[in-house]
């Protein structure tokens, strides 16, 4: 576990990706364009981002003791994450998502995650080494409360990076977790679970992110759906556009946002440079199907290119 620069807590599963023109109505059949079967979930999605983006990652989650869950082990071990948090759960199969994607990017996204290969708050507290050996630690808020909130205090406790994705279930929960948060990053949908509505324009996102920074973070990411992300923090704020890369599937496009925005925090750039590579980094992840990020320095660069001038 020794000179993890950022552990992530959340799902770990089996992503079959499905291109298709169109979805067929009941009754009918359409032919796969394309198909993907990919190490995914956004636990996965997140350390492959950070490892992509030059970062030792460590993966804390749950797979089942079959030969899916072997497989997920084994392409993140070659993703250069530490598996070594991973619990392996056995009498459950590995949690599954199948993303059915049409020809105008529409995806539908068909779940089969089994209640135990969700973590708990005992998985959490026998990961403590894990949590506090890394510099940062990123949680997924779409895992259960009582692990979400043990992660982060346990993060808190030790002084490191609390990165949140997401928005909590419950708001009495919630109010703990945006506290023990360094960073909250949430999508349009989420943003509204937490203040109400999701941001309509980029004023309204960055009012939302003003709410949040109030409840506890020093960054708050709010995405404006369609328009772009607002990014909010003690003495400043800015919205960062989308870029105009033809979208695919914006699938993974959220994990690979949080994976650069750690990093770019990890690294102590200032945070309007940390927000224009958060979405540089979502930018270069919706233009293929599937949410694995491929962040390379040149798809980074390209996209950044491709923003307005700060
Ligand atoms: N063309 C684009 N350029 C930059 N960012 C984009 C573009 N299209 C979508 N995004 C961003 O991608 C992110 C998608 O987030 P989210 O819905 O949480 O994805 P997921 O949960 O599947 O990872 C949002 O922040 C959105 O603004
Ligand atoms: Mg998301």
């Amino acid at each position: 576990m020794a000179g993890l620069d950022a552990l992530v807590v959340g799902q770990v599963c089996r992503d079959l990706v499905l291109l298709v023109d169109e979805v067929p109505g009941p009754s009918r059949t359409a032919s796969v364009r394309r198909r993907r079967e990919l190490l995914g979930g956004k636990g996965a999605n997140q350390a492959v981002g950070l490892a992509q983006l030059g970062v030792r990652p460590g993966l804390l989650g749950v797979v089942g003791e079959d030969e899916v869950g072997d497989r997920l082990l084994g392409q993140a071990r070659s993703d250069g994450i530490d598996v070594a948090p991973v619990l392996r759960r056995a009498d459950t199969p590995s949690a599954l998502i199948v993303d059915v994607v049409d020809a105008q990017a529409h995806w539908r996204y068909l779940e089969d995650i089994p209640e135990a290969t969700l973590l708990t708050e005992a998985d959490v507290a026998g990961a403590a080494e894990a949590l506090t050996a890394a510099r940062a630690v990123l949680v997924q808020l779409q895992q259960p409360l009582p692990a979400a909130l043990a992660a982060a205090r346990c993060a808190r406790t030790a002084d490191r990076l609390v990165v949140l994705d997401g928005a909590p279930g419950d708001p009495a929960g919630g109010t703990e977790l945006l506290a023990l948060a360094d960073v909250l990053r949430a999508d349009a949908r989420e943003a509204g679970l937490i203040v109400g509505d999701p941001p309509a324009d980029p004023e309204a996102g960055l009012r939302a992110g003003r709410k949040l920074l109030a409840r506890g973070p020093s960054l708050a990411a709010v995405e404006v759906a369609g328009e772009g992300n607002a990014f909010v923090w003690p003495d400043g704020e800015v919205f960062v556009p989308l870029s105009d890369t033809p979208t695919v599937d914006t699938t993974g496009a959220g994990d690979a946002f949080v994976a650069a925005l750690t990093v770019g925090l990890l690294r102590g750039e200032p945070y309007e440079q940390v927000a224009r590579y958060a979405v540089a980094a979502a930018g270069a992840t919706v233009g293929h199907a599937g949410g694995r990020p491929a962040l390379t320095p040149e798809a980074i660069d390209a996209q950044l290119a491709r923003l307005p001038a700060a």
